[in-house]
């Protein structure tokens, strides 16, 4: 490897006081609102074919839902803020205790995003961090015993 010296993007080596790399948040490190889409309609299509999941949903408005997840995941990671702009806070788990989130939901949920995440091929250590934050959010939406 060679040092840089200013011809490629050396500032993304550094860290912020925030431990975000200068210049740029995780959102556009990954690829900004194209690699979101693009995982959360991989998750979908996954979702469009398990039985348990899909009756969740609405029927005729996957396209709605995909909208949503995008928006909420690409705010959450530093993007635009239209998610609560449009939706108000998150409120997350209360917005899914009409659902019944199972372990055998949320292992599902999960197993989807899995291969959605890993179609992605980001680098190791982006990807560490999307899912980590994948699993534990989804484990905290569980809401049936
Ligand atoms: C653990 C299993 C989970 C199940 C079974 C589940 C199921 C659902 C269902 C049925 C909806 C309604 C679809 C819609 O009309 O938008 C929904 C909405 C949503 N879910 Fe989940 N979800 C799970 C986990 C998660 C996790 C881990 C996140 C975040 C990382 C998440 C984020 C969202 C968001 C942002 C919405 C839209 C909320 C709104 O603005 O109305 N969900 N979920």
């Amino acid at each position: 490897m060679s040092i840089p010296t200013g011809g490629g993007d050396p500032v993304r080596l550094r860290m912020g006081a925030g431990g975000e790399a200068v210049g740029g948040n995780f959102w556009q490190q990954v690829g900004g609102r194209p690699t979101f889409e693009r995982l959360v309609r991989r998750f979908y299509e996954g979702v469009a074919t398990d039985e348990v999941l899909r009756p969740m949903y609405p029927e005729h408005d996957l396209e709605g839902a995909i909208q949503r997840l995008t928006g909420f995941l690409e705010q959450y990671w530093g993007g635009p803020t239209t998610y609560s702009e449009e939706r108000g806070h998150p409120r997350l788990r209360m917005r899914h205790l009409p659902f019944r989130v199972d372990a055998d939901a949320r292992d599902r949920w999960l197993a989807h995003m899995r291969v959605a995440v890993d179609d992605l091929h980001l680098a190791p250590a982006d990807e560490a961090m999307l899912w980590g934050y994948l699993e534990r959010a989804a484990i905290a939406m569980v809401n049936t015993p």
